[in-house]
């Protein structure tokens, strides 16, 4: 019997009380690229909707892009660094192997108080945080959790490598995960949003080897071998991962509306990992979402992997389209194969 990993959120009601983000100034356009690779932007724009990205300069790390974001996603929600009780960093492309990214930007943001620790689950880092810390929060172990989706993935792809080099951009997204009623926020008792709803995670490990990182950890270390090699650096099965990312995103939407007792007609925003604009088409297509309750950055920063959902969120209700009561349907896919889905009703203060 299958596991089953789709359940309401139970406990106390939660919701992402803060947001931040922060971004990389230089701006790589696609006819940046195709000065320097065998590709065009007719091609990139075509493939992928990607217009350009932004890359960190040398000597930036991810906690260099979280450490900003985590003080914003602080700052809108009206809390003090020391009030965090933890610190969840979602990444694929950390600082070091060891120690967590998440220790660096726990110590740099001031949070004094809070534990750090990252996540590797591929693209879909940001869900996975976000569940650990919303059922760490509901079930009263934690009060406030910043979960911070931060990415140099320019780092981690060999530049001469076509078909990965015009994906990824660089970036940092942060939500703090905090208790509804401790939010100025109308509260749920008062007909106000339920905050987080539930979730929907999942891994599917036969997939691994479709999306990956071969050398540098204990599996294959680094060895001159593996440098001259390249074997640092992503290797991606294009095809197999837009064949999983297309089943994968209709069937773990349907799952967590189906928990959490809801349709996709109440879906009010779809903020899907901004991967490539003919999976998130082709996704919302079998949903039967209709275009404008689509959100996509990807035009403009490419794939920045767990940076990107947070990244959408942030953009999405400064433009007035997440707006307090609105359901929004998160979904995260990526390497594993892994996939997230939560469903979120947007309280704003
Ligand atoms: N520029 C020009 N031509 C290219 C490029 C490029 N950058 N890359 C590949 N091509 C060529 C190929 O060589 C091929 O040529 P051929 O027909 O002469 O053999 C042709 O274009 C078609 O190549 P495909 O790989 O079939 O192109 P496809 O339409 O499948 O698009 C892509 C490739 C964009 C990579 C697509 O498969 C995709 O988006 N896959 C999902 C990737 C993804 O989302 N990864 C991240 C997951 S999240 C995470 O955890 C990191």
């Amino acid at each position: 019997m299958p596991l089953d990993v789709a359940a309401p959120l139970l406990g106390r009601p939660v919701t992402i009380s803060g947001l931040g983000t922060y971004l990389p100034e230089t701006v790589v356009t696609n006819d940046d690229l195709s000065r320097v690779l065998d590709t065009s932007d007719d091609w990139i724009r075509q493939r992928t909707g990607i217009r350009q990205r932004r890359i960190a300069p040398p000597g930036m790390s991810s906690s260099d892009l979280g450490i900003p974001a985590a003080i914003a996603a602080l700052a809108d929600a009206g809390l003090r660094p020391e009030q965090v009780d933890l610190v969840i960093t979602a990444t694929i492309s950390p600082d070091q192997i060891m120690p967590a990214t998440a220790s660096r930007i726990a110590y740099e943001a001031g949070c004094v108080n809070a534990g750090a620790f990252d996540v590797l689950t591929g693209c879909t880092g940001f869900v996975y945080g976000l569940a650990a810390a919303a059922g760490a929060v509901a079930a009263g172990l934690y009060d406030n959790v910043l979960v911070v989706g931060a990415e140099v993935i320019s780092r981690i792809i060999d530049q001469s490598d076509r078909s990965t080099a015009i994906l990824f951009g660089d970036g940092a997204g942060a939500a703090l995960v905090s208790p509804l009623e401790s939010s100025s926020r109308k509260s749920e008792s008062e007909g106000g949003p339920r905050g987080i709803l539930g979730f929907d995670v999942g891994n599917d490990g036969a997939g691994g080897c479709c999306l990956s990182v071969p050398a540098g950890g204990s599996r294959m270390p680094a060895s001159h071998e593996t440098v001259d090699k390249h074997l640092h650096f992503m290797r991606m099965n294009g095809a197999e991962v837009y064949r999983f990312a297309t089943r994968v995103v209709a069937v773990s939407a349907g799952r967590v509306l189906e928990r959490c007792r809801m349709k996709v007609g109440d879906i009010d925003l779809f903020v899907p990992h901004q991967a490539n604009i003919r999976i998130i088409d082709s996704a919302a297509a079998k949903l039967g979402l209709s275009p404008e309750k689509v959100y996509t950055n990807l035009q403009r920063y490419g794939n920045t992997s767990c940076a990107s959902i947070p990244l959408c969120l942030s953009e999405a209700r400064a433009e007035g389209r997440l707006k307090s009561g609105d359901l929004a349907l998160l979904m995260g896919f990526g390497a594993g194969l892994t996939w997230g889905a939560c469903l979120i009703e947007w309280s704003d203060g």
